[in-house]
């Protein structure tokens, strides 16, 4: 892991830091507030130079690196206009502020907010975006001598419970990034397995994990169908965690595992297939979300269950036309190996619904290519069966601005992954509404009564957005924050 992991809290005068700079916020009007003044005076005047040469605008996401007198470093963060500032911004603003330190390598920085904003989320989402901006995914490299990453961020201004906070939610993330970006030869199922174990070790949580012969003879007949033709031990990987009161219902998290997704027999194209190693994006999102249960210990209860396989070819794979049984009992005629998620989710969300009685239960699977051409990278498709659910999630979608659109799983829809030889079958209709087949296939897997989402995470679950907390190309770690603003932490 690669990414800033020193976020220190300072009650005292910004006025006397010892970091090698220090960062602050100007908005678009470019007035100098009584704490840019301070700036202004340390750095002999250098920032009213610079605002005179007309080098910093404010915008938001805007980073001016501007030097003082004896060499002293600031960092102007753009703000943009001053009643328009969201946490958003903030996070923008972190993210702009980590990745020009290391960009100029430097080492330590002491951040200060505004006056003017206290607002705990605000506060909160600016130590997120300065954690975030700073990941890099670099532990596979050997001889890169450039390697530089942020040793330490004094901040000021901040309450130190919100610091911790948001270290910790940005921490979750980061490491739902390393294991999403690790390739399909390191993060297997037992990777992932190990992780769970890891984190379930030092957060007091159960963890139970089932190989194949267990979930077999389990009657998980749709992993075990998809984890047919590989030789890499596949898991079935169940967290638990009880931090609230015996009585309280847990929340249930699922998330796909896919190792990595070569289509199996009915086998995808060549081009982008080494993308198929994100397909474990899902389960990342529960490591990520249970891993900042572990570090916040939150008085709730809550389940994380992730169905983990690779999807490979061979003699011994799953076929087309195949019948496989899933836990609840269900036959799935399968239609195309490449559906594949939907499968091992089947076996998850059905074991979630006869194992517990949850509030209810949450999936995230990068599950189809459809949701790409629906939504792009912008947005989390999402689908249930709850509308008070949906709300919630789409409130808190808006709390962490990550965008998520809704689908309807009307019956029309259910018709169409209806089977002519078995309950199911793993396809929808040809070329149409293939993400929302996705969902209305894996609604026959959740008992009735309990309320559940479905998270389409395909296009957003690694990067194409040119946002300065993520990074373009790798995993985002996206709705990770969403959950954890849902669940109430
Ligand atoms: N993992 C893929 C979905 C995917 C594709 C995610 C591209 C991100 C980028 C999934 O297992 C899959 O292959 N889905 C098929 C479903 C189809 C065969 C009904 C798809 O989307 O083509
Ligand atoms: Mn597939
Ligand atoms: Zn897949």
């Amino acid at each position: 892991m690669s990414n800033l992991l020193k976020i220190l809290y300072n009650s005292g005068d910004w006025q006397k830091h010892t970091a090698d700079a220090i960062a602050v916020g100007i908005y678009k009007d470019l007035k100098l507030s009584r704490q840019l003044q301070g700036v202004n005076r340390i750095l002999g005047r250098g920032l009213s130079n610079a605002l005179s040469g007309n080098i910093i605008k404010g915008d938001i996401g805007e980073v001016k690196i501007v030097v003082g007198k004896k060499g002293l470093i600031a960092i102007l963060y753009g703000l943009g206009e001053r009643n328009k500032v969201t946490s958003e911004t903030f996070r923008i603003a972190g993210g702009s502020i980590s990745k020009t330190c290391i960009k100029n390598k430097i080492k330590s920085f002491s951040f200060i907010t505004p006056i003017d904003i206290k607002d705990n989320y605000m506060h909160q989402a600016a130590i997120e975006g300065l954690v975030l901006g700073s990941y890099q995914f670099n532990e596979l490299k050997t001889t890169d001598t450039n390697n530089f990453n942020i040793k330490s961020a004094t901040i000021y201004g901040i309450r130190k419970k919100v610091i911790e906070k948001g270290n910790k939610i940005a921490q979750g993330v980061c490491l739902a990034r390393d294991l999403d970006n690790r390739p399909g030869n390191i993060a297997t199922p037992s990777h992932l397995a190990e992780n769970a174990k890891k984190i379930g070790k030092e957060g007091g949580m159960k963890v139970t994990i089932f190989d194949r012969d267990k979930f077999t003879k389990m009657g998980m007949g749709a992993l075990a169908g998809v984890a047919a033709g590989t030789d890499v031990p596949p898991k079935f990987i169940i967290m638990e965690y009880w931090g609230g009161p015996k009585k309280q219902k847990p929340k249930i998290l699922v998330g796909k595992g896919l190792t990595f997704d070569s289509g199996g027999i009915s086998i995808k194209p060549s081009s982008k297939m080494d993308e198929m190693k994100y397909d474990m994006c899902g389960s990342g999102v529960v490591l990520g979300v249970m891993k900042i249960i572990q570090a916040l210990k939150p008085k709730i209860n809550i389940i994380g269950i992730i169905p983990s396989t690779e999807n490979m070819s061979g003699d011994k794979a799953y076929r087309p036309g195949d019948v496989l049984t899933a836990y609840n009992g269900k036959t799935i005629e399968v239609l195309n190996t490449d559906a594949e998620g939907r499968l091992i989710l089947a076996d998850a969300l059905s074991y979630a619904s006869k194992h517990y009685s949850p509030e209810y239960i949450l999936d995230f699977a990068t599950l189809t290519g459809a949701v790409v051409v629906a939504l792009g990278h912008v947005a989390t498709g999402i689908m249930g069966t709850n509308k008070k659910l949906i709300k919630k999630i789409k409130t808190a979608a808006e709390n962490t601005d990550e965008k998520v659109w809704e689908f309807p799983l009307w019956d029309e829809y259910l018709d169409q992954v209806k089977s002519n030889i078995a309950d199911v079958k793993n396809v929808g209709a040809p070329m149409q509404a293939g993400s929302i087949a996705g969902g209305a296939f894996l609604k026959s897997f959740v008992k009735d009564d309990i309320p559940w989402c479905h998270f389409d995470i395909a296009g957003t679950a690694w990067g194409d957005k040119n946002i300065s907390y993520q990074n373009k190309g790798t995993a985002t770690g996206e709705v990770i924050r969403l959950v954890v603003n849902l669940l109430g932490i």
